[in-house]
């Protein structure tokens, strides 16, 4: 049997994996959802949340793929043939997802060439974004050429695609980000903005909060859709997994930080301090930034670099979602890689265009109020996911028992300082979560009435 690819390096493997970690989540639905759950304290939530829950289930991904060597079905069904509908419903997911991820990462370069060839006003006009994604042409187009872009690299393989595509996306976003922060915290009245998304404020904090934190952790970190696994099987023994996984969550976590400083300092500027201007749900990073990059001096300079970067973060995520596919129908089926490939891109375009139609010309189909987009969102992060983690908690907490993670981890020196953390994680504190947040997205979602488990979500 032909050796599995590898990443050549651990900064291969976690630049990667943050690539797959940050993107539009970060940007766009984490500042959002930070300054509409209580600032300060969502942030001191999410934080919480981050180094234990999510470090838990990461840990638990990676090293089931490095384990196994196999991407999410194969690896369940290795571990335990009881638990094959594990992996299947996992890799159901960046199926769904990666469809309409690629449809807003077409809006993406849409806004990209619109602001590099001097179209920030036009961008900053009424109507400008609804009638492009109502349109039915436009929108195809740039979702194709999305896709394109992303069969590409992962056509490369994951040493000369993956591996390096993101070695070179993911610092130069790092910088980016930092500038646009700046800039947008040093317009004037911004710093009020600032403190706003950074003080605490109890008044907004409710059971809302961990579970609006909680969900986000999820889709932020790619958990739960086979992902994690898949990268993990392409981890060398002597990359330390423990390590390699703080640094993913630090990166992910940071990225979100900062993204709140370059967006809500602007946008609380511009609006005069109106947070309502910042509940602005999808339009914000489409309807109501632009218009601030088109009140700033040098702004669509600043827009154009913000474009970029938020498409270089679609892209490694877009990226994972497509490799992660590949390597189920490489590992299932024997294919090669390119054909491969080939298969997923065309399959993906079909199953894209209602998720790009859903707002135009098929807007007549939806469902208790969602678009099209949005069902498919609804299904794969609010139903499947929760409950991919909830069996992977159990497969791994009670059936395979923790010592098969911990020996995994261990593999590099014998070094796992996180051990008990995750322990009482995996088999206790995520379940019941994870019940919960299914509970409350479900009731959400489909607009029951469970008083305090409902959450908006956004
Ligand atoms: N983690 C990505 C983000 O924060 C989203 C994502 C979801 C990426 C699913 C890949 C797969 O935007």
């Amino acid at each position: 049997m032909k050796e599995r690819s590898n990443f050549t390096s651990k900064m291969g493997f976690v630049m990667a994996a943050a690539g797959s970690a940050v993107g539009l989540g970060n940007i766009w639905r984490f500042p959002y959802l930070a300054a509409k759950y209580g600032g300060g304290t969502f942030l001191l939530v999410y934080l919480i949340l981050a180094v234990t829950f999510g470090f838990a289930l990461m840990i638990t991904e990676v090293a089931i793929g490095r384990k196994t060597g196999l991407s999410a079905i194969g690896a369940f069904q290795a571990l335990d043939k009881r638990f094959s509908f594990v992996g299947i419903l996992a890799s159901l997911v960046p199926i769904i997802i990666f469809p309409y991820y690629s449809v807003i990462g077409g809006w993406v370069i849409k806004y990209l060439v619109t602001f590099t060839t001097g179209g920030v006003r036009d961008a900053a006009g009424d109507g400008y974004f609804s009638e492009f994604i109502g349109s039915t042409g436009s929108p195809l187009l740039w979702f194709a050429v999305f896709m394109g872009l992303t069969a590409i690299v992962v056509i490369l393989g994951v040493e000369k695609g993956v591996e390096k595509v993101s070695k070179i996306m993911m610092p130069i976003l790092i910088v980016l980000t930092i500038i646009i922060a700046i800039y947008s915290c040093t317009i004037p009245g911004a710093m009020e903005g600032v403190k706003y998304y950074i003080m605490p404020h109890m008044k907004d904090f409710s059971a809302s909060t961990i579970i609006a934190a909680m969900g986000q952790m999820f889709y932020s970190m790619s958990l739960a859709m086979g992902i994690m696994v898949t990268y993990g099987s392409y981890m060398k023994k002597d990359t330390h997994l423990e390590s390699s996984v703080r640094q993913i969550e630090l990166f992910d976590t940071g990225i979100a930080f900062m993204a709140g400083l370059m967006i809500i300092p602007a946008v609380f500027a511009f609006s005069g301090g109106d947070r309502s201007a910042l509940s602005a749900g999808p339009g914000l990073m489409f309807i109501t930034l632009p218009k601030v990059f088109d009140s700033m001096p040098m702004g669509g300079v600043i827009g154009a670099c913000f474009f970029l970067l938020v498409l270089f973060a679609a892209l490694t995520s877009a990226i994972s979602l497509m490799e992660t596919i590949v390597s189920i129908f490489m590992d299932k089926f024997h294919w090669k890689r390119k054909g491969a490939s080939i298969f997923v891109f065309g399959l993906a375009l079909v199953l894209g265009i209602p998720s790009s139609m859903g707002f135009g010309a098929l807007s007549g189909i939806s469902w208790k109020g969602m678009s099209i987009l949005d069902i498919m969102d609804f299904v794969s992060n609010n139903v499947l996911m929760p409950i991919v983690a909830f069996f992977t908690c159990v497969l791994v907490g009670f059936v395979l028992k923790t010592k098969v993670i911990e020996d995994e981890v261990k593999a590099t020196d014998g070094t796992f300082s996180g051990q008990n953390l995750f322990r009482i994680m995996i088999k206790w504190v995520a379940p019941v979560f994870l019940i919960l947040i299914l509970v409350s997205y479900v009731a959400t979602g489909l607009k029951i009435d469970l008083g305090p488990l409902n959450f908006l979500k956004v």
